[in-house]
């Protein structure tokens, strides 16, 4: 819990600057939002009898490419997303993905975009999502997904993190790699469907020169995707 509150804290900053108008939907993350729309219109379109949760959803910038259904998002820092606020059409809930304030068996289709390692409690978020969710529905996670040997890096940072907080990657209390999420969503009772990387990041760069000499040293087998895995409950 600590740890999500300094989370909390570097998320809170990113959301009292971020301005929608510099919002780019051609940048890597523009393109997974309209991605992911897509994919979750694959399973069954969209309808306007969906109900259609986006947990964590910042600013909105998915849901908002959503024209059907009845649209809720949810996030605990909706009150400091000054400008992305404006122009959102969906209900607003704030709200922690560990407690969703709903009653069971009501979305049809559930996003959880880029959150699922800023969370307090992954696996509570899942249980809540799948007890939220009417039977059929699909959820849709997309996630940073690191190699085994960069998530053993990033654990060390996590530690030494403790000590010497530049080590940290602030908004991420945790690091997954691509079976991590899956055995997540399989133990959460969660069918897979289909499961795809929308692109590999550019590498980050240590504050310490020892750090980027191992990372240097390493470079081959560290690296970081952005996944997406459509489930269905
Ligand atoms: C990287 S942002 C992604 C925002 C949005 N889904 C997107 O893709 O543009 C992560 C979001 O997760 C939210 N978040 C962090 N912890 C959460 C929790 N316990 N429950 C719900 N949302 C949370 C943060 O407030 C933040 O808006």
């Amino acid at each position: 819990m600590e740890r999500w509150k300094i989370a909390q804290r570097a998320e809170r900053k990113y959301w009292q600057i971020y301005d929608i108008d510099e919002y780019q939907s051609g940048d890597l993350h523009g393109q997974s939002h309209k991605y992911a729309v897509q994919l979750m219109a694959g399973a069954h379109g969209y309808s306007e009898d969906d109900v259609i949760l986006d947990v964590g959803c910042g600013c909105g910038d998915m849901l908002n490419l959503i024209d059907r259904g009845l649209k809720v998002g949810l996030d605990p820092n909706l009150r400091f997303i000054k400008r992305g606020c404006a122009r959102r059409n969906f209900e607003p809930i704030v709200a922690v993905s560990e407690n969703l304030p709903f009653n069971p068996s009501v979305f049809t289709k559930i996003f959880c975009h880029n959150v699922i390692d800023h969370v307090a409690d992954p696996e509570q978020t899942l249980a809540q999502i799948r007890k939220v969710m009417k039977d059929g529905g699909f959820l849709l996670v997309n996630v940073d997904a690191h190699s085994s040997t960069l998530k053993l890096r990033r654990t060390v940072s996590e530690i030494l993190g403790r000590f010497v907080p530049a080590m940290l990657d602030l908004a991420h209390p945790y690091s997954f790699t691509t079976r991590d999420i899956l055995k997540k969503l399989v133990k959460s009772n969660f069918q897979i469907v289909h499961m795809q990387t929308l692109f590999a990041y550019k590498k980050r760069k240590s504050p310490f020169e020892i750090m980027r000499f191992v990372d240097g040293f390493l470079t081959q087998i560290y690296y970081t995707r952005f996944v997406s895995i459509l489930a269905r409950k």
